[in-house]
């Protein structure tokens, strides 16, 4: 496993498992178990996706099956814009750890900006409070563009560890890629695999076929080499261990740059500019 740094120094695993869209049964505890069981140190949840309950007695199940300590994981979650407000983010907070069956967070993200600035920058303090109290590791954002991120600095004194995006070879984001990169603020990927639609595309294809690997693999490995941080989702246990095995090779720049050049500015998931909840 790879590891990156903040700009607080405190360390992310590079590689996780993301649990959007799993029901809140033995399907999200299996999956979490089974990830940690194969050596997945990073599990990526929210409280709107509606399952850190069994999420939770999956990192349970997986801390005992694997024989490690909580300690050993990065365990995240996300405030939703229902607790927004400085004075609410603590009970959202208090909310996740519960449902979790946990006593602390690794990474409290902002899940959406939301339309109100003067709200995103009011909620940012409520997450600045609970990290000067020691309550969570990190916190970060998810979903911001340049213009949020740069109304955040100038209103915060604390800058957030990463920003959680979409991120696949259909939409790369150069310009916010490059932004994070000079305010040394770490990039996440969500759905990487652009929930499954990238693994059909011909490039992607030829190049798993040239290097004996699945499309999968090869855009996961197209993360790990742009240096982005990332948290592919999968319920199936096949797909949970190929997902991790993708640090025993590299692309070439030539795979980089052809996989790069297939970018059209393609989103599958809302404008944050305009996402409201
Ligand atoms: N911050 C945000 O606003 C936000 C938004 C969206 C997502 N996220 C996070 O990002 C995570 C990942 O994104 P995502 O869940 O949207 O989609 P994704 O990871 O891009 O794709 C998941 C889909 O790909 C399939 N899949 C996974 N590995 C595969 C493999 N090796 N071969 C073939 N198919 C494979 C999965 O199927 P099976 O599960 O059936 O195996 C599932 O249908 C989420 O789970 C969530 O944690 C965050």
């Amino acid at each position: 496993m790879k590891y990156k740094t903040f700009n607080n120094d405190n360390t992310m695993p590079q590689l996780g498992l993301g649990v959007f869209r799993v029901e809140n049964d033995d399907t999200a505890k299996n999956a979490v178990k089974h990830a940690i069981e194969s050596g997945y140190r990073s599990i990526d949840a929210a409280l709107v996706y509606g399952n850190e309950e069994m999420v939770g007695r999956g990192i349970q199940e997986g801390i005992e099956a694997a024989g490690i300590t909580r300690e050993d994981l990065f365990i995240t979650s996300k405030l939703w814009l229902d607790d927004f407000g400085r004075d609410n983010v603590a009970k959202g907070y208090e909310t996740s750890l519960k449902n979790l069956g946990l006593d602390y967070l690794d990474l409290y993200l902002i899940h959406w900006p939301g339309t109100d600035n003067d709200l995103m920058i009011d909620t940012w303090k409520g997450m600045e409070d609970l990290y000067n109290a020691g309550k969570v590791k990190n916190i970060g954002v998810s979903n911001f563009n340049v213009e949020h991120l740069e109304t955040l600095k100038a209103h915060s004194e604390i800058q957030p560890v990463i920003n959680q995006v979409e991120f696949h070879p259909y939409f790369t984001q150069e310009p916010l890629r490059n932004y994070l990169k000079e305010e040394g603020i770490q990039m996440e990927s969500w759905s990487p695999l652009m929930n499954a639609e990238i693994l059909s595309d011909q490039t992607v294809n030829d190049i798993a076929n040239e290097i004996d690997k699945s499309p999968a693999q090869v855009v996961i490995r197209w993360n790990i080499d742009n240096g982005v941080i990332t948290i592919p989702k999968s319920v199936t246990p096949s797909r949970i261990e190929e997902n991790l095995d993708v640090f025993d090779f590299s692309l070439t720049p030539e795979q980089m740059d052809k996989i790069s050049s297939l970018n059209q500015n393609k989103r599958i998931g809302p404008n944050p500019a305009e996402f409201n909840g």
